[in-house]
């Protein structure tokens, strides 16, 4: 089992498209594990986009994220840091294959609706910095709450 950090980023959240990309995570059998709509203050952006500092590109980076709401989720399953990064598609959407969801929703690299976490060490450092432990479940310890009770 593998855990990643998923951002549904500003563009996304104003275009209403936070439904449309989360069911395809849910479709494809991950388990959300933990969600919540925030604010990304300047620091935690920094800390969160820290290894792009310095490139031509951090500082709009920073202001696109921490300019209105986003979604954060942790999302559990095999193999999920692989299958969100093949679900979004290429960081490029211009790149990005047919039916992820860069291809199907965005234009532009620097608007590109979604961030998933790139690898294990990433994914433990992004999770932690926008959740703590306590607010993940475990599925495993909840009963099935679609079956009929009297
Ligand atoms: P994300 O997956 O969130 O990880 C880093 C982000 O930096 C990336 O998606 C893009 O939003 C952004 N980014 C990467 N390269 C560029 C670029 N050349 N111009 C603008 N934004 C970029």
């Amino acid at each position: 089992m593998e855990r990643t950090l998923v951002i549904i980023k500003p563009d996304a959240v104003q275009r209403g498209l936070i439904g449309e990309i989360t069911t395809r995570f849910e479709r494809r059998g991950l388990k959300i594990i933990g969600m919540k709509l925030m604010l990304i203050d300047e620091k935690l952006a920094r800390r969160h986009y820290g290894v792009h500092e310095g490139k031509p590109f951090f500082e709009g980076l920073i202001r696109y994220i921490t300019s209105a709401p986003v979604v954060v989720m942790v999302l559990e399953g095999p193999n999920a840091i692989e299958m969100v990064r093949r679900t979004m598609g290429a960081t490029k959407p211009l790149e990005a294959n047919p039916g992820t969801i860069r291809a199907d929703y965005a234009v532009t690299i620097g608007r590109n609706l979604v961030h998933g976490s790139d690898g294990p060490e990433t994914a433990v450092r992004e999770i932690s910095l926008f959740f703590a432990e306590n607010e993940l479940i475990s599925w495993d310890r909840c009963t099935d709450a679609w079956t009929f009770e009297e």
